[in-house]
């Protein structure tokens, strides 16, 4: 793999994504990990990511010299940069000028690292440090009014840096000087595509369920669907999908599941109905946090039991075989459970590195302690649009890979108040009108997601027909992210907005004001709950 080192900023991240957009396959490791460790690994190449510290400063993360003179190709970013300069024996100094933001660079020899890109350009910054100079043995590439060396490279000893962070969309030249880098700088070429994920991950499913039966639980969105696919063309039959409709969905979803995801996979499919339950469950709740534990665990429960009826209804089915059936069925008893853990889940919780410490989200709520099943994860190394490629080499349909996040409490934290059955249908409504306008104006994959909140527990007064209303208000949430970490709301036209509420107020009965929310994430979450 190409090994990202994390200097402690957020961008090491959106380093190893870029680098995958590239084609070559990337993980991230911790700056603590040892020198030794990292080439242990083999490493096709090396990139050090930028952080928030002074190469100077006391405690500031060490680049140990050893990763720049084992020959393999180092790109450093911003800190790494600096980190590299200074550990070779070039200068870096605080400035007094610091960069931040928008950043005019000027080339004065494009090189490998900047070939094709123009002479002046816009790059991203965020530094206070420059490196004012390079190395021996290596070549000034660009300047900045703030950093006398923006970017260098040594050709021979296959290191290069830039000061700028090119993994960010505002630098303009950016993926094209990470390209450079990759695939003339480090000689790799750009195999990482959705053909080999599949490859891989089939043959890894394969030794490590052998013949045991495994189950998974579907939510509809893409994640347990591409897993679930995944898996399925792994071991076909030994796996059994649970799909739990607790009456928090959106309009056609169950049957999207039911239907669209079955007739294309052909997975095994069992739909267990628990509307009721949660309802009773959650009847007079209104804390946030309350309705999400209580979802949460009557999820497990109910899925838990159907998991046990999975493994019951399989032995009747081998105990009609013979005796050698019996005998077989007890031998693979359910053993594995799928989880859709995507790579950002694996980093956030403190991992990339073994299992010890790494928490396994969950779809709905967190798993029980004392789990029956040893965890199939095969999207682990993958990120969001790399699932979905997946998904679509997997034939999993587009309505289900494109689906915008949906999370797993489902309506039931975005009816802000009580939950009911009434309170659901209304929102079920208006969410179902959202979702039609903004695929019509041809804005879903601008759109991360765009919630529609019911605030259950409002009231204002309106007017329509020659009557007045005392109705409620729907907030309409529709936001722009890469991650879901942080987000923007978008810019939807106004005239989509308009046929949204117009027809949000026409069709459905007890709403008659809709809303936009106008706020970032942070400081708000995307969920109102
Ligand atoms: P927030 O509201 O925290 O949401 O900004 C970030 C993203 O996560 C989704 N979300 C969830 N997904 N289970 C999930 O599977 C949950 O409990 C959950 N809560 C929030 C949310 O829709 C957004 O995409």
């Amino acid at each position: 793999p190409v090994l990202v080192v994390d200097f402690g900023a957020q961008y090491a991240q959106l380093i190893a994504r870029r680098v995958r957009e590239a084609r070559v396959y990337s993980e991230i490791v911790p700056h603590t990990m040892s020198a030794a460790d990292m080439l242990a690994r083999d490493p096709a190449a090396i990139i050090l990511s930028g952080g928030p510290s002074s190469v100077y400063e006391d405690g500031a993360p060490a680049l140990d010299p050893a990763i720049l003179g084992a020959g393999v190709p180092v790109l450093g970013i911003c800190y790494g940069f600096q980190a590299m300069a200074a550990a070779l024996g070039g200068e870096v100094a605080r400035t007094g000028r610091r960069e931040y933001g928008g950043t005019d660079v000027d080339v004065c020899e494009a090189g490998v690292l900047l070939a094709g890109t123009p002479e002046h350009q816009s790059t991203w910054m965020s530094h206070g440090d420059a490196v004012h100079a390079a190395p021996d043995g290596f070549t000034v590439l660009a300047t900045s009014d703030g950093a006398p060396v923006a970017a260098f490279e040594d050709v021979r000893r296959r290191l290069f840096g830039v000061q700028w962070h090119p993994e960010v969309r505002h630098s303009e030249h950016g993926q094209t000087v990470l390209e450079r880098f990759l695939y003339d700088g480090a000689g790799l070429a750009p195999d990482w595509t959705p053909g080999n994920v599949i490859a891989d991950q089939v043959e890894k499913i394969r030794a490590q369920v052998g013949a045991a039966r495994v189950i998974c639980g579907l939510s509809g969105g893409v994640d347990s669907a591409v897993a679930a696919a995944l898996v399925q063309k792994a071991v076909g039959d030994q796996l059994t999908c649970v799909f739990v409709d607790h009456g928090l969905l959106r309009a056609g979803e169950a049957e999207q599941v039911e239907q669209d995801f079955v007739a294309a996979t052909g997975v095994n499919l069992v739909v267990v109905d628990a509307q009721e339950r949660f309802l009773d469950a959650l009847a007079g709740v209104t804390d946030p946090e309350t309705k999400r534990k209580i979802i949460g665990r009557e999820f497990i429960r109910v899925f838990e039991q159907a998991a046990r009826d999975v493994v019951a209804a399989a032995h009747v089915v081998d105990g009609g075989a013979g005796a050698a059936g019996t005998a077989d069925s007890a031998a693979h008893p359910v053993e594995f459970l799928v989880q859709g853990t995507l790579y950002p889940d694996v980093v956030e919780s403190g991992g990339g590195e073994g299992a010890a410490n790494i928490k396994s989200h969950h779809n709905v709520g967190g798993l029980p302690d004392d789990l029956q099943f040893s965890l199939v994860e095969p999207l682990r190394e993958l990120f969001k649009d790399e699932v979905r490629a997946v998904g679509l080499e997997l034939g999993v349909p587009e309505v289900i890979v494109w689906r915008q996040p949906f999370p797993g409490p489902g309506l039931g934290i975005r009816v802000i108040g009580e939950v009911t059955r009434e309170r659901l249908d209304v929102l079920r409504a208006a969410d179902l009108i959202a979702r039609e306008e903004l695929t019509a104006a041809g804005l879903d994959r601008d759109i991360w997601q765009c919630p529609v909140v019911l605030l259950a527990d409002v009231r204002s007064v309106g007017v329509q027909g020659d009557g007045r209303t005392y109705g409620h208000p729907v907030v309409l949430r529709p936001v722009s992210s890469e991650d879901a970490m942080t987000a923007d709301w978008t810019r939807v036209p106004y005239d989509v907005l308009a046929r949204i509420s117009t027809r949000i107020t026409n069709e459905v009965a007890d709403v008659n004001r809709v809303v936009l929310d106008v706020t970032s994430k942070p400081p708000a979450t995307i969920e109102w709950e």
